[in-house]
């Protein structure tokens, strides 16, 4: 049967775990290209560090409820699609064509978080998620079907919900300072402030970066929360990246059983994507006190767990992103959106079907990159 060009139905079965478990595929250890701060406004610059801390041991007992609510400023929801990110790639590819060097056309362009979702789909069979995807000038661009209603519920919708997430947060200011430890003075003033000063989080430090697996390249961008060294080699800040979370100390078994099934599988794809070589956790009991800090290697994380595989998760992604790519091969338009969408309650089925409707308005990618790639 002829297929109207462009349009696409299609389903991918999700087979069992030990599937995808292949030989060969392989992650390019990723290298930064670039990288942008947030400040407390929101306002985005490109090439700017300010938004990167110093990891620097947080005081023993600090109290993570400190500041809650009134020193909690969110973000405003808003629809941020991939534009910094783009912003980023445009300015490194501005540079790159001044100097007659080619520039960066990968097979995808995403957020980090959209790549760590794919990857973990074998292992959170209740998780749904559901894609837009444009495919333009050999790029296929995928951001998260997000809605405002959702950004604004993304703090949790109890009490209880909003001073967890709250929690995660106040231990990213706590244990952080702004300056190297080496340049700290005697009982300096940062020390208290940290303790004291807004949860804000409107400010983030992103980087972005290049890499492929198996035969797709890809330019991802994710936030990084601190430097875990101060004997920093210039040009190399990556090398010294930290991921922090929060989670409360086990009093059972089946506790660190559940921390290593769910926590660490994410953290580890998260940290592993972006070439971040160290997650520090912040253990806190009940009642958001902190109790002690753990610090592990991403790299051995997989070896310390039993209920994942890293190759099912690899060889997995590999499978979804050949199965986008062959389907899309055709299209090529920057007002076109696809949908990818993966609902738990058909989990052996993820589902590819577009062109959505034009009058939905979801044309995601900035109008001043469209023009300047269709030129
Ligand atoms: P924890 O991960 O320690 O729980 P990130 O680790 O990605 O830098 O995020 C920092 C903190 O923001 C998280 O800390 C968590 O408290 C909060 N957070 C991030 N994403 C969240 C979400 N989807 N829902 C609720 N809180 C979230
Ligand atoms: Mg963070
Ligand atoms: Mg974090």
């Amino acid at each position: 049967m002829k297929r109207n060009l462009n349009s696409i139905k299609e389903t991918f079965t999700i087979n069992q775990q030990q599937h995808y478990v292949k030989k060969n595929i392989n992650y390019q250890f990723p290298l930064e290209i670039s990288h942008f701060s947030y400040d407390e406004n929101r306002v985005v610059s490109v090439n700017d560090r300010s938004g990167l801390k110093y990891f620097y041991e947080p005081e023993k007992n600090s109290d993570l409820n400190s500041g809650f609510p009134d020193l909690f400023i969110k973000r405003e929801p808003k629809l941020e699609h991939l534009d910094s990110l783009i912003k980023c790639l445009f300015e490194v590819n501005t540079n790159l064509k001044k100097v007659n060097k080619s520039v960066y056309a990968p097979n995808f362009c995403t957020w980090r978080g959209i790549i760590r979702s794919l990857m973990v789909t074998p292992y959170f069979p209740k998780d749904s998620w559901e894609l837009n995807i444009i495919s333009f000038d050999n790029t296929i661009f995928m951001e998260e079907n997000e809605t405002l209603e959702r950004k604004a519920a993304s703090y949790g919708e109890t009490e209880k919900e909003v001073k967890m997430s709250y929690y995660g947060y106040k231990f990213e200011n706590i244990a952080t300072i702004s300056k190297p430890p080496s340049d700290l003075k005697k009982n300096d003033q940062e020390l208290t402030d940290r303790n004291s000063e807004a949860v804000n989080t409107n400010v983030q430090y992103c980087s972005v970066w290049k890499s492929s697996l198996g035969t797709n390249s890809m330019i991802l961008g994710g936030e990084v929360d601190c430097l875990y060294s101060e004997n920093l080699v210039e040009h190399n800040h990556q090398k010294h990246y930290a991921e922090l979370k929060t989670n409360k100390v086990f009093q059972h078994s089946w506790q660190r059983k559940s921390f290593e099934r769910y926590k660490l599988l994410k953290v580890w794809a998260q940290s592993y994507l972006a070439g971040v070589p160290t997650v520090i956790i912040g253990f806190r009991s009940d009642e958001g006190i902190l109790k002690f800090v753990k610090t592990y290697k991403t790299v051995e994380i997989p070896s310390m767990v039993n209920s994942w595989n890293p190759h099912v998760c690899l060889g997995f992604l590999d499978s979804i992103l050949n199965f986008i790519k062959t389907n899309l091969e055709d299209v090529n338009d920057a007002t076109q959106i696809y949908k990818l969408k993966y609902d738990s309650l058909q989990p052996h089925a993820i589902k590819l079907e577009g062109p959505i409707a034009a009058e939905n308005n979801l044309c995601f990618l900035p109008q001043y990159f469209v023009n300047e790639v269709s030129q």
